[in-house]
């Protein structure tokens, strides 16, 4: 199937049978978020994979009350970094200087750019930070179209309660969108082969 086949495949699943997907197709998703792109590469967000019946359960019951949460069997959980500490950059130069096999004295123009972050507000930060988690998110519905695997996009849930549920407030990161992954119950859901909504691209797109 060529791409835009796929994405036409791919809805926004509202019934999973409860099918679970396999582990090396999680981790071709999870390695399309890691393949990300990021601005100045910097990946200031974190994912959490949840397969845990139980924290599903507990997600669904108190932050995210959409049943995909617990018929789909893996969870995604995209946070973003609501700070940037001197640890973390000189971290990242590191990664850069020893997977390029470059100096890291070389990477001090970069550095200072990066470190430039340090000025923005946290909420500027986070603001910045949550857009690249959004990129990375994009990323993971594509993969999961590829592999055949069904995945709800989820921005309807209480993302102080989640940040409560899996302790991000310490580790300095938000909760900002959520996928459930799983298999589409065809029988039960609706949405399963409604046509696609979508505006023309004359409408959509000026072409110059
Ligand atoms: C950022 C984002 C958040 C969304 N949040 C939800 C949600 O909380 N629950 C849900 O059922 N669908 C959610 N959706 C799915 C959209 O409603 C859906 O993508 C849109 O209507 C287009 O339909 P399609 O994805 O099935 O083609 C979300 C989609 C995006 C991109």
């Amino acid at each position: 199937m060529e791409i835009n086949e796929i994405l036409n495949w791919r809805y926004a699943t509202k019934k999973m049978t409860g099918a679970k997907v396999p582990q090396n197709k999680i981790d071709i998703i999870v390695k399309s978020v890691q393949l990300a792109p990021t601005s100045v590469g910097f990946q200031a967000f974190h994912l959490y994979v949840i397969e845990d019946e139980a924290l599903r359960q507990t997600i669904f019951e108190k932050s995210c009350q959409q049943t995909q949460v617990v018929e789909g069997s893996h969870l995604l959980v995209f946070a973003a970094r609501t700070e940037i500490t001197d640890a973390e950059v000189d971290n990242y130069m590191n990664l850069v200087a020893t997977t390029r096999n470059i100096p890291v004295e070389s990477l001090n123009g970069y550095k200072g750019m990066v470190a430039s972050f340090k000025q923005k507000t946290e909420q500027e930060y986070f603001d910045w930070t949550a857009r690249q988690a959004y990129i990375a998110f994009s990323f993971a519905l594509v993969a999961a179209a590829v592999e055949n695997v069904d995945a709800t996009p989820i921005e309807g849930f209480s993302p102080p309660v989640m940040d409560e549920i899996l302790g991000l407030k310490e580790k300095g990161l938000k909760s900002v969108v959520l996928i459930a992954l799983g298999y589409r119950d065809e029988a039960n859901d609706k949405l399963a082969h409604a046509p696609k909504v979508r505006k023309p691209i004359s409408e959509l797109v000026t072409v110059i």
